[in-house]
């Protein structure tokens, strides 16, 4: 068995595997993933060689945003299995040595929460109704939301409730859909219940929490008014003003869950998802005494374009090492365009729209599979710990056909149609070509169309053929641990302008961010993205040299 266990600090230099049940192996047919189903399909994570599980959300919930709508944190969805299901995945996993990382949605719950219900129930000014963000409305008869705030997801972030005598009464926050209520972090009761939360799965035995949000559970005082720049991403940005994020007061939650994880044996961590710019902001969240790794989304917005990447690498490097924690990497996860969709549209959509039928652009399917995988195998060769988002071992492209009528996700709905959202990124994946829902399930059913082209990306159509990208992913992925390049440290070396050249583990890292063939230094090729050799290096490939 690795030795995994054993080591501390395994998250400076861990690959971590983002599963999202939903849509990764559905074992009971009702076209809905479970639990149950990643147990069974621990082996191939094993053989694609990453250290770490992280699991979106599977606790009860009435899947109003995916499960980032939590009505019991310390359950499973009967959707999902029950936490029997969970032990045993956890018991599966951590045989074969891989960490497992839950998903924590401290920010808000569901408004099927008992906590809501009870702050309804209980009426204004009740200490029920202090664990939300409840307030009067603006207008003669408030009947104005208090602020000008919008949600994410589009449209107002507040919503007015009928008071339990019949009238119209107080406004409730909500950032995200009107069925997930802000939390009011200033609360004490709230913050005794989190540590509650954290001990129950920590005595269950998880490695750690992502943490939804992270940059988000603190508003400013008086909650003033604010207008986002509209070509910003939904999730935050550039902006150092606005009043519900990345305000200060964050970090002393973060501070005092981190004693609350020092009680536990064994290294248990904390990955702060924290829409923060500019990087050496971001980094705050993983001070020695806070969390350990924040998901680097300013490296994930990187175009792939020599000059720009060099500098993100440069700045992150930087930016975490300041404060001693190593940097992430990761190009794709649920919320966004995949990666190898995205970096083939210039520019692309902004975080949060995906792409439909009626976008403008779209992007060229080998275009995008070749830039994917060249980006791929220039974020593996860097030193810290990379994420890796269910299916894109397979190459899988950003689904963009899905009909109007099959897209779940509420930015569609809370915007009528108008941006699309993330559905085409969280399709079940294919595990076996001509098999019913590609082998996601086996009944055939699927909560989000697969499309035809799913069969050829399926797993058992690239298990040990050459050349293939899941082929690719395990050879990279192998030698990343061989040469240690995640502990070790980069030396840019001096190239032709679209080219990047690095150093690493003793090996030189070659990437081609042009479209251009240019000369292949000498070595034995150790990873390549894609054909490459006899002196060649093609455009959009990445090349691993020793
Ligand atoms: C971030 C999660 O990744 C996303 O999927 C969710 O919709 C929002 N937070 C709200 O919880």
């Amino acid at each position: 068995m690795p030795s995994a266990h054993a080591t501390n600090d395994w998250w400076r230099t861990a690959v971590i595997y983002q599963v999202y049940p939903r849509s990764f192996a559905d074992s009971d047919g009702d076209g809905v993933g479970d639990l149950a189903g990643v147990r069974q399909r621990l082996d191939a994570l094993t053989e694609l060689g990453v250290d770490a599980v992280w699991l979106s959300p599977f606790m009860t919930s009435p899947q109003r945003d995916g499960g980032y709508d939590v009505a019991d944190y310390c359950d499973v969805d009967p959707l999902f299995g029950t936490l029997a299901d969970f032990d045993d995945l956890l018991t599966g996993a951590h045989d074969r040595g891989l960490r497992v990382i839950v998903d924590l949605v401290p920010n808000h719950t569901s408004s099927e929460h008992p906590w809501f219900a009870e702050a309804l129930a209980a009426g204004p000014d009740s200490p029920e109704r202090a664990r939300y963000l409840f307030r009067e409305g603006r207008g003669a008869a408030g009947e104005l939301p208090p602020n000008n705030w919008q949600s994410v997801f589009g449209g107002p972030a507040w919503t007015r409730i009928t008071e339990a005598d019949g009238t119209p009464g107080y406004w409730y926050l909500h950032l995200f859909d009107s069925s997930q209520p802000d939390l009011d972090w200033s609360n004490p009761w709230v913050r005794e219940r989190f540590r509650e939360i954290l001990r129950f799965w920590l005595d269950r035995g998880v490695d750690g929490f992502r943490v939804d949000v992270a940059h988000g559970m603190i508003k400013a005082d008086g909650l003033p008014d604010y207008t986002p720049d509209p070509e910003g991403g939904s999730m935050g940005g550039d902006a150092l003003d606005v009043p519900y994020w990345a305000q200060e007061g964050v970090h002393e939650i973060y501070r005092d869950w981190r004693k609350v994880l020092e009680e536990y044996d064994r290294e248990r961590v904390l990955i702060a998802e924290a829409w923060v710019n500019p990087l050496s902001k971001m980094a705050q969240w993983v001070r020695p005494d806070e969390m350990h790794q924040a998901f680097n989304f300013g490296y994930l917005e990187t175009p792939w374009r020599a000059e720009a990447l060099r500098l993100v690498v440069d700045e992150s490097l930087e930016a975490f090492g300041a404060v001693g924690a190593p940097s992430t990497w990761v190009l794709s996860n649920h919320d966004v365009i995949r990666h190898p969709s995205r970096l083939a549209l210039t520019p692309p959509p902004p975080q949060g729209e995906g792409i439909g039928p009626r976008s403008p652009r779209h992007p060229d399917e080998l275009v995008g599979l070749r830039r994917g995988r060249a980006a791929t195998a220039f974020m593996l060769a860097l030193p810290g710990s990379a994420y890796v988002y269910q299916g894109e071992e397979l190459g899988l492209p950003e689904v963009s056909d899905l009909p109007d009528a099959a897209r779940q996700d509420p930015t569609f709905i809370r915007t009528a149609g108008e941006m699309y959202g993330r559905d085409g990124c969280r399709v079940p994946i294919p595990w076996e070509a001509g098999a019913p829902a590609a082998g996601f399930s086996t009944t055939g059913v699927s909560w989000l169309p697969q499309p035809e082209v799913w069969g050829s990306y399926a797993r058992d159509a690239q298990r040990g053929v050459p050349g293939s990208t899941l082929e690719f992913y395990v050879a990279a992925l192998a030698a990343r641990r061989e040469h240690g390049l995640a502990a070790g440290d980069i030396e840019w070396l001096e190239t032709e302008p679209a080219v990047l050249a690095f150093r690493n583990g003793g090996l030189t890292i070659v990437a081609n961010t042009g479209l251009v063939p240019v000369s292949l230094p000498d070595g034995e090729i150790v990873v390549s993205s894609g054909p490459a050799g006899d002196g060649v290096l093609p455009g959009d490939t990445t090349v691993w040299l020793r």
